[in-house]
C-alpha cells in the first residue's frame, strides 16, 4: 500500500459510524473520525453524564444509552470502544443488524462468541477490523514491507522493551477495566499486547510462550505492571520486557535477520536498518505531531478499509491469534509454565 498516494486520494461521502463507549479511547475516536471530515458519528454510552458531556463537546445529534435501540437507527459501521469482556457481545449485536465493525484491542478476554461472530461476518459479507492500530503507522508500514522483501534474509530473533508511566497518561486508571483481568486489566491483554500483536505481524504467529509477570509499582490495582516474556514464533526466537510505571517513554523492537538488523523506535519515531558489522544504521523518520495524529491516520486507514479499498490491516483471525496469545500469557503468569498457542 502506498500511503502518499493514499492521503492524496478523493475523500468519499460520510460513513454513518455508531461509537459505542465514549471513555478515553471512544471519545479520542470521536473526535479523530470526525477530524477526517469523512465520517458522521453518533454516540452509545451508558453513562449518561458522560454521554451528554460528550455529545455538546462534539456536538453529536444522534445519542443513545443501549446498543439494542442505538441498532435500530441504520448505521454503516460500529466501532467497539467499551471494555474488552463487552466487545464480542456487541459486535455480535452489530453484525445481527448489518452493520461492519471495528473492535478495539484485545479482540475479548475468552473465546466466548468468536465463532459465532466469525459466521455473521461471513454469511452478511461483512468487514470486521480490529483496532491494533501501530499496524496504521508508516513507520512499521515500511519496516515490514523492507522485512517481506527478504533483503535482509529470514527473521532469526526479535526482541521488544517498552515502558511507560500508565498513570501520568491514565489517571483514572484504577477506576476503569484496567484494574481486573475479567474485564481485560493487566498489562498483558492492556499494554504488551500491541507489541504482540506487531510482532506476530512481523515474523509470524507466536507458537509458544512463557510469562514472569507481576504487580510491581502502580498503587491502587494489583493486576500484573510488569511483564517479560519468552517466546517463540515457530523458528524465531523472541523476548518481551515491559514496564507501566517508568518516567521515560520508550518502545523499541528489533528483528535481528541473517543478513540484517530492523528495528522500530515508537519513542524516537523511527525505523532503521543496518546491514554490515558495526555499520552504519540506515534510519527513516515520520513525526506526526500530537497524540491524536496517529489516530487520525488509523481512522483515514479504517475509512478506507470499508470502502473496501483494501482489506483490514488486522482481521478478525489476526486479533484472534493475539486474543489466543493473551490467553496463553495469562496462564503462563500463573501456573509458571510455558504454553502452546492453541
Ligand atoms: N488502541 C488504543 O490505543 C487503546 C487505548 C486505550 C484503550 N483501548 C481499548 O479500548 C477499550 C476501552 O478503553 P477505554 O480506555 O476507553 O476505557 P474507559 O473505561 O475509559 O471507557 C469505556 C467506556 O465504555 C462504556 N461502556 C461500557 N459498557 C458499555 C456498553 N455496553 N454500551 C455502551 N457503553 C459502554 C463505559 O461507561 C465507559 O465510558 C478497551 O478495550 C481498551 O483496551 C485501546
Amino acid at each position: 500500500m502506498n500511503f502518499t498516494n493514499m492521503a492524496n486520494e478523493v475523500k468519499n461521502s460520510k460513513h454513518r459510524m455508531l461509537i459505542v463507549g465514549t471513555g478515553s479511547i471512544g471519545e479520542r475516536h470521536l473526535r479523530c473520525y470526525l477530524a477526517t471530515g469523512r465520517a458522521e458519528p453518533g454516540i452509545c454510552e451508558i453513562d449518561a453524564q458522560l454521554r451528554n458531556a460528550v455529545a455538546d463537546r462534539y456536538q453529536v445529534k444522534s445519542q443513545f444509552g443501549d446498543v439494542q435501540e442505538a441498532l435500530t437507527e441504520s448505521w454503516d459501521v460500529v466501532l467497539v470502544a467499551s471494555p474488552a469482556h463487552t466487545h464480542i457481545p456487541i459486535a455480535v449485536k452489530a453484525c445481527q443488524s448489518g452493520c461492519n465493525v471495528i473492535i478495539e484491542k484485545p479482540l475479548s478476554t475468552s473465546l466466548d462468541g468468536i465463532e459465532q461472530l466469525r459466521q455473521l461476518i461471513a454469511q452478511k459479507n461483512l468487514i470486521a477490523a480490529v483496532s491494533y492500530q501501530l499496524r496504521s503507522s508508516p513507520l512499521v508500514q515500511e519496516m515490514k514491507a523492507a522485512l517481506d522483501s527478504g533483503r535482509f534474509g529470514k527473521p532469526l530473533q526479535l526482541y521488544m522493551t517498552s515502558g511507560q508511566n500508565f498513570a501520568y497518561y491514565r489517571p483514572a486508571y484504577r477506576d476503569t477495566y484496567f484494574a481486573d483481568h475479567r474485564t481485560g486489566g493487566g498489562g498483558i491483554q492492556d499494554s504488551i499486547t500491541h507489541m504482540l500483536n506487531l510482532a506476530e505481524w512481523l515474523v509470524g504467529p507466536m507458537t509458544r510462550i512463557s510469562v514472569d509477570a507481576s504487580h510491581q509499582k502502580l498503587a491502587g490495582v494489583t493486576v500484573e505492571d510488569t511483564v517479560h516474556i519468552l517466546a517463540r514464533h515457530d523458528t524465531v526466537m523472541a523476548s518481551y520486557a515491559l514496564n507501566m510505571y517508568q518516567h521515560a517513554n520508550h518502545g523499541q523492537l528489533t528483528v535481528v535477520c541473517e543478513d540484517g538488523t530492523v528495528q522500530f523506535e515508537a519513542s524516537a519515531d523511527r525505523w532503521r536498518f543496518m546491514t554490515e558489522p558495526d555499520g552504519k544504521w540506515h534510519e527513516s523518520v515520520h513525526r506526526l505531531e500530537g497524540r491524536d495524529a496517529m489516530y487520525i491516520r488509523n481512522a483515514d486507514v479504517m475509512l478506507d478499509v470499508l470502502e473496501r479499498k483494501y482489506a483490514p490491516l488486522c482481521s478478525l483471525e489476526d486479533a484472534l491469534q493475539t486474543l489466543r496469545v493473551n490467553l496463553a500469557a495469562l496462564r503462563s503468569a500463573a501456573t509458571h509454565s510455558w504454553q502452546d498457542i492453541s
